[in-house]
């Protein structure tokens, strides 16, 4: 698909990986919709990148369909929708509260889910079209101490791979970003800074990067870094030979 000229929703774009997404679409001819709740860091970027500017809490999920009408409305189109924004919560399972849970599940699922379901219509009308999720490893695999981020991420990516299925043959094509550990704010907002040796934070930019793949080159899948594919691999084929590894070397936390 070509990005020159085609109108990209990004949300969570007031930071890290979105932020990314968006300087990179906006380098390679995109018009944007930038959303998040960050009104100072948006009109920053709306300055660098000539973009609009639509802010609104994904906690709200009520509230999504009338953000879509919002971003639908900036240029009267949509040809690419970022599902980017999300939040992480880390800590033993006993410890979160409803609250917690149920900020985890809207912003991170709930509104993903809603949010795409409203642009829908307008995409399908499109001759190309593309809704891209960023995901995470941690759905793929579990991780001890994150395990409703795992489980809403692990749904964003059912519910991904199941509307690729559905709108196979139609003009809107789905791709999944699957990345590992990132190098934003994202751990220290969540309130668990990212203190292992390794795996190596990757920069927000390469993950941007497979966006844009995912976007052009209508790539279902991508891992970032590619070695995750690995983990997951083998958990696939030996599960129990994963999950010794994983309670030896990381998994969790
Ligand atoms: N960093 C990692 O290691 C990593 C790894 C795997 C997957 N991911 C995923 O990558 C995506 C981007 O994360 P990041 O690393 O770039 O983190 P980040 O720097 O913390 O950025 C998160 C973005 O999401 C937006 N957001 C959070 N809660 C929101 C809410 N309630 N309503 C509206 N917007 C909200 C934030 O906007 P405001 O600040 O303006 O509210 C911000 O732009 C997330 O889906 C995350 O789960 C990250």
């Amino acid at each position: 698909m070509e990005l020159r000229g085609a109108v990209a929703v990004v949300t969570g774009a007031s930071s890290g990986i979105g932020a990314a997404t968006a300087l990179a679409l906006h380098d390679a001819g995109a018009t944007l919709v930038l959303h998040g709740r960050d009104t100072a860091r948006l009109a920053e970027l709306a300055e660098r990148t000539g973009g609009a500017v639509v802010t609104g809490d994904l906690a709200d999920v009520a509230a999504v369909p009338a953000l879509a009408e919002e971003m639908l409305a900036r240029f009267g189109r949509v040809d690419v929708l970022v599902n980017n924004a999300g939040v992480g919560w880390a800590g033993p399972f006993g410890e979160m509260t409803a609250q917690d849970v149920r900020r985890v599940v809207d912003v991170n699922l709930t509104a993903p889910i809603e949010l795409t379901r409203a642009l829908l219509p307008a995409l399908r009308v499109r001759p190309a079209a593309r809704v891209v999720f960023v995901t995470s490893i941690a759905g793929r695999t579990g991780v001890a101490g994150e395990s409703v981020y795992s489980a809403v991420k692990a749904g964003l990516d059912g519910f991904a791979e199941s509307l690729r299925f559905e709108l196979a043959g139609t003009a809107v094509r789905i791709g999944v970003v699957v990345p590992g550990v990132v190098d934003t704010e994202f751990f220290a907002r969540r309130g668990r800074p990212y203190e292992r040796s390794s795996p190596r934070p990757v920069p927000a930019a390469r993950v941007a990067a497979a966006v844009l793949r995912a976007a052009r080159e209508d790539r279902a899948d991508q891992y970032v870094p590619r070695w995750l594919r690995l983990p997951v691999l083998v958990r696939g084929v030996l599960p129990g030979v994963y999950r010794g590894l994983a309670a030896r070397f990381g998994g969790s936390g």
